[in-house]
C-alpha cells in the first residue's frame, strides 16, 4: 500500500552536482515553509516540559543537520523573551549549506559520527534531518551519537509518513505557489519519513530502550532520551 514502506529515493536537492543558488533558493522557501508551519514549536513547547526551570535558563544546544541554522535563531531569540540564555552549534554534512549560515561558525559533520566529546552538549536536538538518512542502521547511529553528546536531554523531530500528511504537504505547497522541485522533495521527505513504531525500534537497536517516541498531529514524529534518568539507573 503506497507509504506502507519508506522510499529511500534520494530527494532532488540531496545531489552533490546541486548548485549554490539552488540551494540559496531552496533555502529561501524552506523558512517560509518553516514560519508557516512554526517549526520551532515542538522544541518551544517540550524543552520547557522535559527539563525543569531552573536548568532552562541557560542551556548549550547542538542542531544536528541544521541547514542554515534558522531553528537555533529563531530559539534562542524565543528565550531571550522570557529572560533565559539559549546558544547553538549548528552541524550540517554539507559545506555549501554551512556557507548559508549567517553565523560563520557552521561544524561540518555528519549526525553518525559527530565531531564532539561525550556529553558536550546540554540538549542535542534535530528537524527534518533524519529522513535523510539513508539506512535503518544510520538512524540508529544517529540516534545513539545524539544521546552520546548531549547532557541532559535529545528531542528529535521529523515528518510522520502518512497519507493525509502527505496530501496536506502537497495542497499547501501547491497552493503558496512553492517550485516544482521544492515540491517534489516536498513531498519524497514524506515517503522517506517514518513512524513511531519504526523509531521505537531503531531507539531499541541504538541501546536506547527507554527513548520516548510519539506522534503530533498526524505530522511529526518526535523523539526524546533522557540522559540523567539514564545515568541514575546505571549508578544504581
Ligand atoms: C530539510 S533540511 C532541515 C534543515 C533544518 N534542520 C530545518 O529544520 O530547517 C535537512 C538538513 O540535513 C542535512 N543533512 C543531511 N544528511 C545529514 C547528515 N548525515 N548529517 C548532518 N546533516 C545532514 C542537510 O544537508 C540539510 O541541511
Amino acid at each position: 500500500m503506497f507509504l506502507e514502506t519508506r522510499s529511500t529515493q534520494p530527494e532532488y536537492l540531496d545531489s552533490p552536482e546541486r548548485t549554490a543558488s539552488e540551494l540559496e533558493q531552496h533555502y529561501l522557501w524552506l523558512n517560509r515553509i518553516n514560519r508557516l508551519t512554526r517549526f520551532e514549536r515542538p522544541f518551544r513547547i517540550w524543552i520547557p516540559r522535559l527539563l525543569p526551570e531552573t536548568a532552562c535558563r541557560k542551556l548549550t544546544f547542538l542542531d544536528v543537520g541544521a541547514g542554515d541554522g534558522a531553528l537555533g535563531r529563531c530559539l534562542t531569540t524565543w528565550a531571550k523573551t522570557r529572560g533565559w540564555d539559549w546558544s547553538f552549534t549548528d552541524l550540517d554534512t554539507s559545506t555549501t549549506v554551512c556557507a548559508l549560515n549567517p553565523s560563520g561558525r557552521a561544524v561540518l559533520g555528519s549526525a553518525t559520527a559527530l565531531p564532539f566529546a561525550d556529553n558536550q552538549f546540554d540538549v542535542v536536538v534535530a528537524n527534518t534531518m533524519t529522513h535523510h538518512l539513508e539506512s535503518d542502521e544510520d538512524v540508529a547511529v544517529h540516534f545513539r551519537e545524539a544521546a552520546r553528546v548531549a547532557r541532559h536531554r535529545v528531542l528529535i523531530c521529523d515528518m510522520q509518513r502518512r497519507l493525509p500528511f502527505f496530501l496536506l504537504l502537497g495542497t499547501t505547497l501547491w497552493m503558496v505557489g512553492a517550485p516544482r522541485e521544492f515540491r517534489q522533495d516536498g513531498l519524497q521527505s514524506v515517503r522517506r519519513g517514518w513512524r513511531v513504531s519504526e523509531w521505537e525500534r531503531l531507539a531499541r537497536a541504538a541501546g536506547l530502550p527507554r527513548a520516548r517516541v510519539w506522534a503530533e498531529h498526524g505530522s511529526r514524529v518526535l523523539l526524546t532520551v533522557d540522559k540523567n534518568a539514564d545515568q541514575t539507573r546505571q549508578a544504581r
